[in-house]
């Protein structure tokens, strides 16, 4: 038989990003954060039983039962069942990270109600951050109906006494839990306070061995840090099947839920929301942009562009203000776009259509408070400049596509139709790309205006 004596030990593990130590460190050299070591013993005994005993033997794939397809539970929302590949899925953990106040609760709170109400499942909502008062009045917000038999708040944050309370309760049909949040949960079996990383870690597998164990799916609830991690346990990401980004810009109503990762489903599709004061409402982002630019005509400054949020094309309206500077170095804020990428098609505009750009403080915004990271936005991000320059509106109806080189030239985007189709719907027919285009410099306003 095999079996190991495994020393009493003790490791240091970085707060922030889970990284550990045999000692002490002042700065972690993953995430280079300061001070955020602490001891954290290891439970010498159960790793000991994890590897004495009988070695247990491998099983081949045949007598793995893999089970029927599993039905997936659409959840009432559209716009979460696209993101989510379908539908949640039993036995699922998902975690879904945003910014503290940007409709996390909101969010989960709504998928609940919509599924103990027209789908009659059970819901378990563990508020560790909220009482079940507060938890209410959300809900009031969001449904005028709350007379709900299988909607059960757990006001917990004790980990194992959350647990024993759902199992005791959950009748033979699987709920939905939500764990709002995960970062509040405490085990008696980990050191350290609620929100460090073995606190977190150790809940966050309990969570996942009861999901798997009982075919639940769960929600938790991970907040944001600053630098834009799920706080602390990055760690957390790569333990659950599902991991939703909910973003936004916390002063504009429109709110985007990404998939960063995906077990089970696709991870490149978003889902669009806006805030509203009775909760969040789906959003066309075909009416989002009738909405916002189209009606009163081409602007001085804005230029339409496509772009591509997984199978979704999406219209957005690239925004430039040029000003004339009295700074020595002049401005430059750029708002939804990749800074990087921008300071490229500034350069470009300054070398090789000669505009003096050194001179002028430029401020770049994306309708709507949207964010997009596609370089086929270049072009339109250089139009949108040039037409604010010359103070001349880009021609009606015109739609711009492509990334532009650091040689100045055009390049084409990919599904070109998808986009294409789109624009049309959107009355956008006159497309500058790489064929109209070729280089940055044919792109003269003076050749189609007065
Ligand atoms: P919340 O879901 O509590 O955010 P999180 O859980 O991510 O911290 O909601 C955040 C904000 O949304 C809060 O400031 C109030 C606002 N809100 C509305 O505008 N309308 C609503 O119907 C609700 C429920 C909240
Ligand atoms: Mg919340």
């Amino acid at each position: 038989m095999l079996s190991f004596v495994v020393k009493p030990k003790t490791v240091f593990v970085c707060q922030d990003c889970g990284y550990e130590s045999p000692k002490w460190l002042g700065q972690c050299p993953n995430c280079h954060a300061w001070n955020t070591f602490q001891e954290a013993a290891f439970a010498p005994a159960k790793m000991a039983a994890g590897i004495s005993g009988s070695v247990p033997a491998p099983i081949t794939l045949k007598d793995v039962d893999a089970g029927r397809k599993q039905e997936r539970w659409p959840t009432g929302f559209g716009e979460v069942d696209r993101v989510l590949g379908g539908g949640v899925l039993p036995g699922a953990v998902m975690l879904l990270a945003g910014e503290p106040g940007i409709g996390k609760s909101t969010l989960l709170s709504q998928l609940a109600l919509s599924l103990a109400q027209q789908k009659q499942r059970q819901i378990y909502y563990v508020c560790g951050e909220e009482s079940p008062q507060q938890v209410k009045l959300r809900l009031k917000r969001l449904g005028p109906k709350l007379d709900l038999e299988n909607f059960f708040l757990i006001p917990q944050i004790q980990m194992e006494t959350a647990l024993a309370t759902i199992k005791k309760q959950q009748r033979k049909q699987a709920g939905l839990v939500i764990v709002d949040s995960i970062q509040t949960m405490v085990s008696r079996d980990a050191p350290g306070g609620a929100g460090s990383v073995s606190q977190t870690r150790m809940a966050t597998n309990r969570w996942l061995r009861f999901a798997k164990e009982t075919q639940t799916p769960v929600f938790l609830v991970g907040h944001v840090t600053k630098a834009g991690m799920v706080a602390g346990p990055k760690t957390l990401e790569h333990m659950v099947d599902v991991v939703l980004y909910f973003e936004g810009d916390r002063y504009h109503q429109l709110r985007l839920l990404r998939a960063a990762k995906n077990r089970f489903g696709p991870t490149d599709e978003i889902g669009v929301w806006q805030m509203t004061g009775h909760g969040l409402e789906e959003v066309n982002p075909a009416k989002l942009w009738t909405d916002s630019s189209a009606k009163t005509g081409p602007s001085i400054g804005a230029a339409a562009t496509i772009v591509l949020e997984g199978s979704r094309p999406l219209a957005l309206e690239i925004q430039a203000l040029v000003s004339q500077s009295f700074l020595p170095a002049p401005k430059r804020v750029i708002n939804g776009l990749d800074y990087n990428r921008a300071q490229i098609v500034l350069a470009v505009l300054q070398k090789y259509l000669r505009l003096p750009l050194f001179k002028y403080d430029v401020f770049i915004n994306v309708s709507g408070g949207l964010q997009t990271r596609e370089p086929a936005a270049d072009l339109a991000l250089a139009a949108s400049i040039l037409s604010s320059y010359h103070n001349r509106p880009l021609p009606a109806g015109s739609w711009f596509l492509g990334e532009v080189s650091l040689l100045g030239q055009v390049r084409p985007a990919g599904q070109l139709e998808r986009r294409r189709k789109q624009a049309q719907s959107l009355g956008l027919k006159k497309l500058f790309n790489w064929q109209t285009t070729p280089h940055l410099r044919q792109l003269k306003l003076e050749k189609y205006q007065k």
